[in-house]
């Protein structure tokens, strides 16, 4: 199976309905991370230098059907404009007469923006009416939307029966270079997974390690690993019903060869708010009071080690509780050991996109990931319904 790109599709003085994952965080009524908006600029250019008429289309949030005020996309039209240097039409309406008159009135190379997809119930469901209501307001259709790929809506999924479909340059930048990780035959291949839950993680484990040879664990999820151990975790974030699944998870991995590498040592506090009383210990020193919070530097030193050796490497989720100046020191320094490092490097999805983001190292890694979930789902082995549509059979 191959991937419909842009080059398959004729866009030329075209109106292409294309779907973008501008699902971005607000403050104040204000773009507070334009990372997603600026990964699709690429597609965007190509599109208007062949002079295609581009109707824009994304969800933001989660109304579930209703028109929630503080969801309009009126903030991510402005700063799209301010990002293009150009004017974007952006409607407050999806399919209406409204959504219909702007795409009949965009000339070559201009651009518009639809309202949040999820105000309608039935692009959630997936709804074939809505699906041909939207196609009906373009002649081809572009899917940039990697982080909602994982999703099988109308915008994603249902709008490929009415229109000749393609990936756009984000989404198949993304697929590239996670299907590098999923077959590439490249070692030494880290791993380095964090973030609050094990739950979230199984499956990327499981998948990966065949492949793996060394796995990092930080952030709260290794605290579950660390209870399953023995260690004293005190008050720390721990998924209780998963320790022996944790337990049987380590040793599977370890009889498949994988070097497991867990915090040697963590930055702890009493309480979340409690940085005064931060401390940096031994994982064997954690007392019942202590809270755990973030890796400390003997265990970063550790990992950069592992990392700095590594052809290919694939991060995923923070190492402590990076909104906390207190609690960040750690998934700083992988940040930069990751950065540093001369292999191949991915990292995935959300906050420790958001983290290598802040750090300014994002130029220094080879794909930092859009996606969140669909991230995740595509490490898992799943096949994604948003991509599934966009392939075709080689020729
Ligand atoms: C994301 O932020 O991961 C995507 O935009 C998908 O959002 P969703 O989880 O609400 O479908």
């Amino acid at each position: 199976m191959r991937l419909r790109t842009l080059r398959d599709l004729e866009v030329e003085g075209k109106r292409v309905l294309t779907r973008v994952d501008y699902n971005v965080p607000l403050e104040d009524g204000r773009v507070a991370d334009d990372t997603r908006i600026r990964a699709t600029l690429p597609t965007l250019a190509a599109l208007r230098e062949r002079g295609a008429r581009v109707i824009l289309c994304s969800h933001l949030g989660r109304p579930k059907g209703q028109v929630r005020e503080e969801l309009r996309l009126a903030p991510v039209a402005g700063r799209l404009a301010e990002l293009l240097g150009a004017p974007v039409r952006y409607v407050r309406d999806i399919v209406g007469a409204e959504a219909r008159a702007m795409a009949e009135a965009l000339e070559p190379g201009e651009v518009g923006l639809l309202e949040n997809l999820r105000f309608d119930p039935r692009e959630e469901q997936n709804d074939p009416g809505f699906a041909r209501e939207l196609a009906s307001l373009a002649e081809c259709y572009v899917n940039d939307a990697f982080g909602a790929a994982h999703r099988a809506h109308a915008s994603t999924a249902g709008v490929t029966a009415f229109l000749p479909s393609a990936a756009g340059l984000l989404m198949e930048r993304e697929i590239q270079a996670l299907t590098r990780v999923l077959e590439a035959d490249e070692h030494p291949f880290v791993l380095i997974l964090g973030g609050a839950k094990v739950s979230d993680k199984i499956g990327v484990i499981e998948n990966l390690s065949q492949r793996v040879d060394a796995l990092l664990l930080g952030g709260g999820m290794a605290n579950t690993f660390l209870k399953a151990l023995g260690y004293e975790v005190g008050r720390s974030l721990v998924e209780d019903d998963r320790l022996d699944e944790a337990k049987r998870l380590l040793s599977r991995v370890e009889k498949r060869g994988v070097q497991v590498v867990l915090p040697v040592d963590v930055v702890v506090a009493p309480a979340l708010e409690a940085v005064d009383r931060a401390r940096k210990v031994l994982v064997s020193e954690v007392t019942p009071a202590d809270a755990i919070f973030d890796i400390g530097p003997l265990t970063v030193a550790r990992f950069a080690e592992v990392i700095g050796g590594a052809a290919l490497v694939v991060w995923n989720g923070p190492m402590g509780v990076f909104e906390v100046p207190a609690f960040r020191e750690g998934t700083r320094g992988i940040a930069q050991a990751v950065a540093a490092c001369a292999g191949f490097t991915v990292v995935g999805g959300g906050d420790s996109a958001a983290a290598v983001g802040e750090l300014g190292l994002t130029d220094r890694i080879d794909h930092v990931s859009t996606g969140g979930g669909a991230t995740l789902e595509f490490l898992e082995g799943k096949e994604l319904p948003g991509v599934r549509v966009l392939m075709e059979a080689e020729e």
